[in-house]
């Protein structure tokens, strides 16, 4: 259970703050064309009011989230990252299939870029839809400070919509002082991971979307938290589902219970705004039932509607070309999460030796897989890879969470189908890369192994990951 629960505009300065951030959300993002310059560096910035507390972040380019890169499929992309940062960096490509040595894993396919270098990387975007892009080195605290930045990939028939509209959700966990809280904490490692007290939309608390009536938008929902779960329930809306993980499905309804995405994880919905002008809605984020909290509102401008029957029901988006699996002839492999608080795990082997979880909790080392914490890498030692997979061949996988803890789980490399949740087979399997799995749970995921390479598999709750929560699977 989360120990942080959101504070919502009564946290550091009062509600007068809601209508500046409303109007800084209604500017769109920067944009930014392939062949631009992301520079990490440390910047500040107003959460809240103009007037308000500054809070010192680290972001590409100044401000966040970074800019938007955009794309059209089958397009070059190259954009060099330069270091501006005190400590060392990369990017890593969310979700793309790229070339292993374009990935980002520092020490697993790239010497990290020191403080004062540049990178540049240069990959084909050739799967469309709604990525993102982060830091791989001292993920938890570089993520955290800020750096993440959207990656749109665009459909040759994208669906007609009247705005397309990127949210890159966050949270962040503030001081009284407004600075961002130390990074480190055992306890968020051990438990649900770092949950902010402050939930953003591109960097501002306290959203107020103003649609027009009639209107119907492509809202690209990005996780850019370290560990927060975010299910936003549209008040008065019914939102349908048009992509997750940026592939395609058919859409349709997304019903009454808000779809999670997880950290890591990304959705699109069609939001058909067919309330009277002037109306306004709450939306609220149910993910943690005991800590619901409103997220943001719908305020309708006055105008009149553009329309007041909704558009019809838009068929799927061309798929993306992620092989299929062949299931008769798959390989399969378990691999078991455990430990963490409430977790019952006792011992685990920590490099060759078996370790109790108290002593390896003294090295910040509290989560295993199969019964192995596996180390971080280092510029000497990468480890062993968790799975040694043969180029162009089907695995299914099944992943079982035995912890007391939620673990969106990302492989990098490629995109899997999801077939099935606690052994019941999807009616339609999903491709994603970052699949979330609640305590108790267990999904299967297939895929093709056709990206030749080191791919980290981890753990998306950046302090899971750091604690024992991430290694890698080869491609050969
Ligand atoms: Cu979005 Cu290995 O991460
Ligand atoms: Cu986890």
């Amino acid at each position: 259970m989360p120990t942080q629960s959101i504070q919502r505009r009564s946290f550091l300065i009062g509600a007068g703050a809601s209508a500046v951030a409303a109007s800084s959300l209604a500017k769109s993002l920067a944009n930014s064309k392939p062949g631009d310059a992301l520079v990490a560096k440390p910047g500040n910035v107003a959460f809240f009011d103009a007037d308000g507390p500054s809070t010192e972040i680290w972001s590409y380019g100044g401000g966040i989230p970074g800019p938007v890169l955009r794309a059209k499929q089958g397009e070059r992309l190259r954009v060099s990252l330069r270091n501006e940062l005190p400590e060392a960096t990369t990017v890593h490509w969310h979700g793309l299939r790229i070339d292993n040595a374009m990935d980002g894993v520092p020490f697993l396919t790239q010497a990290p870029v020191v403080p004062g270098d540049s990178f540049t990387y240069e990959f084909s975007a050739n799967d469309a839809g709604t990525y993102w892009y982060h830091p791989h080195v001292n993920s938890a605290e570089q993520v955290g400070r800020g750096l993440s930045g959207a990656l749109i990939v665009e459909e040759a028939d994208a669906p007609d919509v009247d705005r397309d509209v990127i949210w890159v959700l966050d949270d962040w966990r503030l001081q009284k002082d407004g600075l961002i809280a130390p990074f480190g904490d055992l306890h968020d490692a051990a438990h649900a991971g770092r949950l902010g007290n402050v939930a953003t939309v591109n960097g501002k608390s306290d959203v107020i979307f103003r649609p027009r009536s009639g209107e119907r938008i492509r809202l690209r929902l990005i996780n850019a938290a370290n560990a927060r779960v975010f299910g936003l329930d549209f008040e008065g809306h019914d939102p349908m589902l048009l992509a997750v993980d940026g592939h395609p499905v058919t859409p349709a309804s997304t019903g009454s219970i808000p779809v999670a995405i997880p950290p890591g994880g990304r959705v699109d919905l069609l939001l058909d705004l067919m309330a009277k002008p002037g109306e306004k809605f709450r939306i609220v984020d149910r993910y943690y039932p005991r800590n619901a909290y409103v997220f943001g509102d719908i305020h309708y401008s006055a105008a009149d509607p553009i329309r007041t029957t909704p558009r019809k029901i838009p068929t799927s988006i061309g798929e993306n070309p992620v092989a299929k699996p062949n299931f008769t002839g798959a390989e399969s492999f378990e691999m078991v999460f455990q430990g963490g608080a409430m977790g019952g795990l006792r011992e685990a082997k920590y490099k060759g030796k078996s370790t109790s979880l108290r002593e390896l909790a003294g090295m910040g080392m509290v989560w295993a897989v199969n019964g192995a914490v596996i180390p971080p890498m280092t510029k000497d030692d990468v480890g062993t890879p968790m799975l040694n997979l043969k180029l162009g061949t089907s695995y299914i996988l099944r992943w079982r969470n035995n912890t007391a803890f939620d673990h969106p789980i990302h492989m990098h490399g490629h995109s899997f189908h999801v077939i099935s949740r606690n052994g019941r087979k999807l009616t339609a399997p999903r491709i994603m890369d970052t699949v979330l799995i609640r305590p108790e749970e267990f999904v299967d995921i297939a895929f093709v192994a056709d990206n030749p390479g080191d791919w980290a598999l981890h753990c998306h709750v950046l302090e899971h990951a750091q604690a024992g929560m991430m290694g890698y699977v080869r491609v050969e």
